[in-house]
């Protein structure tokens, strides 16, 4: 095992970030750049890190997830350009610089997202390719991959973003907006935690625990985000704050208030770190990013 660092981790997922991406002709050179413009702009590379830290923390070769890592920013960076466009949340600024569609339009920016999201897809089965003689490999990846099919599609972002949606300037319910957290964000965080154990073959308890811990933490995620949008700075967030009032979202704030949800934070933040107290020694990445989060949004 390795157990780097989360900045370690970064770093590996920067100096990679583009090389699984498959080869674009020189034709199409403004979807290409359009692709590198918001891939290369920065993010905290939260999910791929979780991705190859899992991996690690089961006992596999961080090397071997990386194109899983890389693959589920692409899907990430995908759902933030087409979340910024116009017809969603209309924002004009992203990881500290403009907006995919404020740079190239609206067209390129849709399929830009479009592009990223197929390539996650090809970058993950160009490596399952290179595994068809051996089965044990191939059934890892595999289930890997079908981890982030799961959390990206219409039970995951793409669910999550039309709930977002259908949600605005409406009461919600405490359980939709549970619902809506849940599938726009914290789907693909738990996909990048099970994705990575099963590349390191995880056994059926470590999984089970590791899942616990991301579903907490990928709903305490999304929380953390909202009351940013409220109490955040622009210049530390890369992105407009107050854009949810404007846009009449429902948000942790709006439905419950300020207070309850930090309360709520606070209390997903310790159930994320207790379903991994049988590990605490080898946990400790784990542990401080739920306890980072919750600084955040303290
Ligand atoms: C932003 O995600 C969108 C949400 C799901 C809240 P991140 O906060 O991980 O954004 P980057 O990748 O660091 O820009
Ligand atoms: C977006 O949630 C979640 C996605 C699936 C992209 P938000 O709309 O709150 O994310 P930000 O605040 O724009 O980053
Ligand atoms: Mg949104
Ligand atoms: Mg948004
Ligand atoms: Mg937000």
């Amino acid at each position: 095992m390795r157990e780097y660092t989360f900045d370690q981790y970064r770093e590996l997922v920067e100096n990679h970030i583009l090389d699984f991406l498959p080869d674009i002709d020189p034709k199409s050179i403004t979807l290409y750049e359009s692709m590198k413009y918001s891939l290369t702009a920065g993010g905290k590379r939260i999910r791929p890190v979780l991705v190859l830290a899992a991996c690690d923390f089961c006992g596999g070769k961080i090397e071997e997830a990386l194109p899983y890592a890389c693959a589920i920013e692409y899907i990430h960076t995908y759902s933030l350009i087409h979340d910024d466009l116009p017809c969603m949340d209309d924002d004009d600024m992203r990881r500290g610089v403009p907006t995919n569609h404020k740079v190239y339009g609206e067209a390129v920016a849709t399929l830009a997202g479009d592009g990223l999201q197929a390539a996650a897809f090809e970058a993950m089965n160009r490596d399952m390719l290179l595994y068809l003689d051996d089965s044990s490999a191939l059934n890892r990846r595999a289930r890997a991959c079908y981890e982030i099919c799961k959390g990206s599609g219409c039970r995951g972002i793409v669910a999550g973003q039309i709930a977002d949606m259908e949600a605005e300037d409406k009461n919600c319910s405490r359980e939709m907006l549970d619902y809506i957290h849940i599938t726009k964000t914290a789907a693909l965080i738990i996909a990048a935690v099970r994705a990575g154990a099963y590349l390191g073959n995880a056994d059926s308890k470590t999984l089970e625990d590791l899942t616990m811990y991301a579903e907490n933490l990928g709903l305490a995620f999304q929380i953390c985000d909202d009351i940013l949008d409220v109490i955040g700075e622009e210049a530390m967030l890369g992105k407009k704050t107050g854009a949810d009032a404007a846009n009449k979202k429902a948000t942790y704030p709006s439905v419950v208030g300020l207070d309850e949800s930090k309360q709520r934070l606070k209390e997903l933040t310790n159930k994320a770190i207790d379903a991994l107290s049988d590990y605490y020694d080898n946990a400790e990445l784990f542990v401080k990013l739920a306890k980072i989060l919750e600084t955040r949004g303290k």
